[in-house]
């Protein structure tokens, strides 16, 4: 069963990269299905620190072929950017490395116009969004209007075609939005400048992915954002524009059922939000300033791709199982639990009340979370750093049975602790 899945658990930003990262040393294939440039995922090798938006991040190892799905949309100034930067360091990327679908959609400066003039139009109910042009990409796409990457393959009815879409969004923004029209001809010229680039990296990515399983090979899929930002199953409307949860896999990659592993799931063993929406643990004051951080480590709560700081709260038992059904999850990562050494107790919620009832499960998903008022456990902390700790039997008794609990709580096992983010730094249960 060679096609494993990574899932974020909780509103994104649960350390996803890094545990990618752990996997694709035995990955063929690893590969984006969803999402575009508002994803940010770190991989620390030793003392360099990677921030990928766009490419898989098993591109590090070197053995790892990265791809980019049909489901994933691509701002092409990210893409090339973050090319060189891997080249920077020493890591290979040309066109047998890296492989992107046909069938992916673009990004262009009109979409992220249009996302900031959506957000301002929003007033008080903003969504706080990445400004990447991700959700007007996503209509483009559902309205069958998009521009895929495909369509670079024809450079000047390539060309025409952009400077048609930046003519329409032209309308909108500056009709609808009273925003500053753009230029088609400099847009125009800078996309057929990208298409000339990514030519021989644009494939049919199904047929690559079914051609690795047919022969045995194993395939990792990186899921970017996390289940709660899922447009169907997360907290609407304030959630992403696509399907980070793992059914989302299955079209966003074009595989069927038949190859499907693993679906692990990620989880902080706290929890943390960027953006507006419910978040029913959340904290406040002193107590978010310790599980965030001050920004003095570059693993603090800040956000990868738009530095903001991160909404912090305990870890939601609620929304951890809702995510083990969503996803169909066969197992847990649990990261960042060194953040919460010394700490003299840690709290988790374990069940939601509402009109004097209890509630172990959502009555009706999570976009309306506001009846709701979290029930705590309280659980002894743990004084000692753990960021040396490589087994169970080192961790302190306390960290166990924190770890225990969330088992019992999600119902499915965890099966590797993460406690730095370097690559050894993990405990495999
Ligand atoms: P992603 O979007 O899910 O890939 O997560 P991000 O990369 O946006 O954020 C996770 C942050 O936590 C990054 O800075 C990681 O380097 C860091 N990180 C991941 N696992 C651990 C861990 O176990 N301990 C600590 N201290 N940091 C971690
Ligand atoms: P990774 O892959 C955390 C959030 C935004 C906003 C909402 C909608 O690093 O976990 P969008 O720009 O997608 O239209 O914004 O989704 N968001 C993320 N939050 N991690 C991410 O990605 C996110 N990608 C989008 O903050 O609340
Ligand atoms: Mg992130």
């Amino acid at each position: 069963m060679p096609l494993d899945i990574i899932i974020g658990t909780q509103w994104g930003d649960e350390g996803k990269g890094r545990v990618v990262d752990m996997l694709s040393a035995r990955a063929d294939l690893v590969a984006r299905y969803n999402g575009g440039d508002n994803a940010g995922h770190t991989v620390t090798v030793g003392t360099q620190t990677f921030k990928l938006h766009q490419i898989p991040s098993g591109i590090i190892h070197p053995s790892a072929v990265g791809v980019i799905g049909n489901g994933v949309v691509i701002n092409p100034a990210t893409l090339l950017a973050e090319m060189e930067m891997l080249r920077g360091n020493h890591i290979e990327v040309d066109a047998r490395r890296l492989r992107i679908s046909h069938a992916a959609h673009l990004i262009t400066p009109a979409h992220r116009a249009l996302d900031h003039a959506q957000e301002q139009a929003r007033g008080k109910s903003q969504i706080g969004t990445t400004g990447r042009g991700i959700g007007p990409a996503y209509t483009d796409k559902a309205a069958r209007m998009g521009i895929r990457m495909e369509e670079m393959l024809d450079i000047p009815t390539f060309r025409r075609r952009i400077e048609s879409h930046v003519e329409e969004a032209n309308q909108v923004l500056a009709g609808l939005f009273r925003a500053e029209a753009l230029d088609p001809q400099t847009v125009a010229d800078e996309y057929c400048g990208y298409a000339e680039t990514l030519h021989d990296y644009i494939t049919d990515t199904s047929a690559l992915v079914w051609g690795a399983l047919r022969k045995g090979q194993s395939v990792l899929a990186e899921g970017a954002q996390g289940t709660l930002l899922d447009i169907d199953h997360g907290t609407y409307p304030f959630v992403t524009s696509s399907n980070p949860t793992a059914p989302g896999v299955l079209p966003g990659l074009g595989v069927g059922f038949g190859y499907i592993g693993r679906i692990i799931g990620v989880t902080k063993a706290f929890q943390s939000r960027v953006g507006a929406g419910p978040f029913p643990t959340e904290v406040l004051g002193d107590a978010a300033t310790r599980l965030r951080g001050t920004g003095s480590n570059p693993w603090d709560e800040f956000g990868t791709t738009t530095g903001r700081p991160r909404r912090v709260g305990w870890l939601d038992g609620v929304l951890l199982r809702y995510a083990v059904r969503i996803n169909g999850l066969s197992e847990l990562v649990v990261t960042k639990l060194d953040v919460l050494s010394g700490l003299r107790m840690v709290k988790i919620c374990t069940a939601y009340r509402a009109n004097g009832k209890e509630y172990n499960d959502l009555p009706m998903g999570p976009a309306d979370l506001s009846p709701f008022e979290p029930v705590y456990e309280e659980m002894p902390g743990w004084e000692p750093d753990l960021t040396g700790v490589r087994s169970w039997s080192d961790l302190p008794q306390p960290a166990q049975n924190y770890l225990e609990r969330i088992a019992e709580i999600s119902g499915i096992s965890v099966c590797q602790v993460s406690v730095g983010p370097e690559r050894e730094q993990v405990v495999d249960l």
